[in-house]
């Protein structure tokens, strides 16, 4: 059963059973929200969005159109998912050797704060470090330091930013 919280659901959404959604939290047109998630309040999930089985995700996170969080994939409070951006959790997908099941998936952690943005892809199996900023368009490859701006496929450390993302 859904743990019944004040948040808000569209209706064109499917919310799975086992499910439970912060106080605040709006999940907008066309999303999927799968068994056994956890969001905390006052998040925004965009839409066409998909948050996989067992996904965790903090307080306050905003998630933009067109992006999946899937499992193995967990962020932290104020975490920031530009639009279309995407997440992996198999490093080597083959479709002639499936790789179904939790065991399988590389855990990818985004620390608090942190921003992707938009259209950029997050290789598995690394975290991105509190307050760091990943440019549009980048592939992220490798565990980003905390307030590290990271450009450019593959990506690369390029500067710091401070809390509010200005370059230092
Ligand atoms: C390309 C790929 C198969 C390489 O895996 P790997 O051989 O284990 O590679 P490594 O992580 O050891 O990285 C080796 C180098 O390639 C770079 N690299 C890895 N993946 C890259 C990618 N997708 N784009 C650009 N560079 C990449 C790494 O930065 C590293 O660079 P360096 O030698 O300068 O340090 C893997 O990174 C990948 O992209 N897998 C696809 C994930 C995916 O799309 N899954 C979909 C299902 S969820």
């Amino acid at each position: 059963m859904n743990k019944i919280n004040k948040f808000f659901i569209h209706k064109s959404s499917f919310i799975d059973e086992k499910v439970d959604i912060g106080d605040g939290t709006k999940i907008w047109h066309f999303s999927h929200i799968q068994n056994g998630a956890v969001i905390g309040k006052n998040c925004s999930i965009g839409q066409n969005v998909n948050i996989g089985n067992n996904v965790k995700i903090g307080n306050k996170v905003k998630i933009q159109n067109n992006v999946s969080i899937y499992e193995g994939v967990e962020l932290e409070d104020y975490v920031f998912c530009g639009p279309s951006m995407v997440f992996t959790n198999i490093k080597l997908p083959r479709s002639e050797f499936p790789q179904r099941g939790a065991r399988y998936y590389s855990k990818t952690l985004v620390k608090k704060s942190a921003s992707i943005g938009a259209n950029a892809t997050i290789v598995c199996g690394i975290t991105i470090g509190e307050y760091a900023m990943i440019g549009s368009g980048s592939v992220v490859t490798k565990d980003v330091p905390p307030y590290s701006l990271i450009i450019g496929n593959p990506g690369k450390i390029v500067g710091k930013v401070d809390k509010k993302g200005n370059r230092i």
